[in-house]
């Protein structure tokens, strides 16, 4: 293993640069390989937690809040709130993820279960299981991306799951291929993971062996996984992190083909192209009259705390505060790629497709105490070197649950129930 003081920098094209952790880079990698053995069938009976409002609070419940053209959601502050927060219990939730369990693997101070998310203009409509089950019967709502939007995808089934009292009336099926599938038996309602983390087809598709030194995608092709999920109801997209290099490399043809072309391309032009074939597959494939379509903004990472100030050996462990400057931003995210996506989003709408961006990139960038750091499971044996520094096996990409993703499902609830 390289030690994790070697740093090297990537410089990048919007004139900053990024510092990355080589062994943290693997680290994520290695997460995704063997979450797959996290999920199981259930068989536990689930409580369903009332979850009481607080004095003084005021959600409106109803969705008119959300109407009024001036309320920014994803402007506001975070606001203490034991009360009302976590949304579920970390232990009651008969699929969580041991690589976001982070109260199971050690983690003592547990505020960061405790945060709710207050827009300046209004108020987040209370997340209500029942309800949402009810606009999913007979069918299928499937986020579609890398780890991250995983970890969202189990935030929404332990949500889902706290409602569902008979153990029978629940599952989760996991074959070993890119589709894990979670089904609420009474509503005939599922809500499915597709492992893509670059959407378009990549060398690291695979959703157990993608560890792989070289990255190549095929930025034209995305039917091979779209076949999976284009007749679905509703669609979460997200693609970010795997992007996270200075140059891609392009394959034009088949893997299989061996006269495919091979082109090194400046990351951002091949992340256009990816999104382009994207956006034409939808346009030409998706039901527009049927399905509604989710693109999740990126997830910032916490793995410089000099950045916000700490030392500058220092990463996301041990942090138990929010940073509170307003508008902080953390040079683990990307604006460049962000209006890629945000070009591409008003180009669809211009072709009559409509994809709604969940912006949940500022808001997660306040929250540098959310992500697991050294509890989580760990897959390999730590040395005594990595134990006297915990610094550097810190997970400060993913995020615990109960935890920040319940609030962005919370958001993506929201806009469920906008129209
Ligand atoms: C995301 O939301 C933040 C907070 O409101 C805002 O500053 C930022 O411009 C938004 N980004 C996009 C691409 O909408
Ligand atoms: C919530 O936090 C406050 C302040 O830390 C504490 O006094 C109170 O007992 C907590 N309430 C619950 C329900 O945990
Ligand atoms: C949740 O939604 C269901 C179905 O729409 C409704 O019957 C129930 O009253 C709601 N619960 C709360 C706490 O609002
Ligand atoms: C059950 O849901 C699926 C979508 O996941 C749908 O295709 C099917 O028609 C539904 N079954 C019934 C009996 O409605
Ligand atoms: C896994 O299940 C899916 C959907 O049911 C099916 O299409 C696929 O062939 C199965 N894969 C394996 C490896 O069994
Ligand atoms: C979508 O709705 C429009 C207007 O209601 C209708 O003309 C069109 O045929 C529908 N398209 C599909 C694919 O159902």
């Amino acid at each position: 293993m390289v030690a994790r003081n070697q740093h090297y920098v990537v410089p990048v094209t919007w004139g900053a640069s990024i510092n990355f952790s080589i062994v943290q880079f693997f680290v994520a990698l290695l997460f995704a390989v063997f979450f797959v053995g996290a999920v199981y069938i259930a068989g536990e009976y689930v409580t369903f937690n009332m979850i009481p409002v607080s004095e003084g609070d005021t959600f409106s419940g109803d969705d008119d809040s959300l109407q009024s053209s001036e309320c920014n959601l994803f402007s506001g502050k975070w606001v203490f709130d034991n009360e009302s927060y976590p949304l579920y219990k970390e232990k009651d939730c008969s699929f969580m993820s041991d690589q976001l369990a982070c109260n199971k693997f050690g983690r003592k101070d547990l505020n960061y279960q405790h945060w709710r998310w207050q827009p300046h203009h209004c108020d987040l409509p209370r997340f209500n299981a029942t309800r949402l089950l009810e606009r999913l019967r007979n069918k299928r709502m499937v986020f579609v991306g890398d780890s991250l939007n995983r970890g969202q995808w189990v935030s929404m089934v332990c949500l889902l799951d706290s409602s569902i009292h008979d153990p029978k009336l629940k599952y989760m099926h996991n074959n070993g291929s890119n589709l894990i599938t979670f089904k609420a038996l009474g509503y005939n309602a599922s809500v499915e993971f597709y492992w893509a983390p670059l959407l378009v087809e990549s060398n690291s598709d695979d959703p157990t062996n993608h560890r792989l030194p070289e990255r190549i995608v095929r930025s034209q092709s995305i039917e091979k996984h779209a076949r999976a999920w284009t007749d679905a109801d509703i669609l979460v997209f997200n693609s970010y992190l795997w992007w996270r290099r200075p140059h891609i490399k392009v394959l034009w043809g088949s893997f299989e083909d061996t006269n495919g072309i091979y082109k090194e391309v400046e990351m951002i032009r091949s992340y256009e192209l990816a999104l382009k074939t994207w956006s034409d597959w939808l346009e030409i494939q998706v039901n527009r009259n049927k399905t509604q379509l989710f693109f999740m903004s990126m997830s910032p990472t916490h793995e410089r705390a000099e950045e916000w100030g700490a030392s500058n050996d220092q990463n996301c462990y041990s942090e138990t505060d929010l940073i509170t400057k307003e508008g902080y931003t953390g040079r683990g995210t990307d604006p460049k790629m962000m209006k890629v996506v945000e070009n591409s989003i008003d180009e669809l709408k211009t072709r009559g497709i409509k994809v709604e961006m969940i912006n949940i990139t500022q808001l997660s960038e306040y929250r540098k105490e959310g992500h697991p750091s050294i509890y989580r499971k760990q897959w390999e044996k730590l040395n005594e070197e990595q134990l006297s520094n915990p610094n550097s096996y810190s997970d400060c990409i993913h995020w615990c649950l109960p935890g920040v993703p319940d609030v962005w499902n919370e958001l993506l609830y929201a806009y469920i129930f906008r129209q």
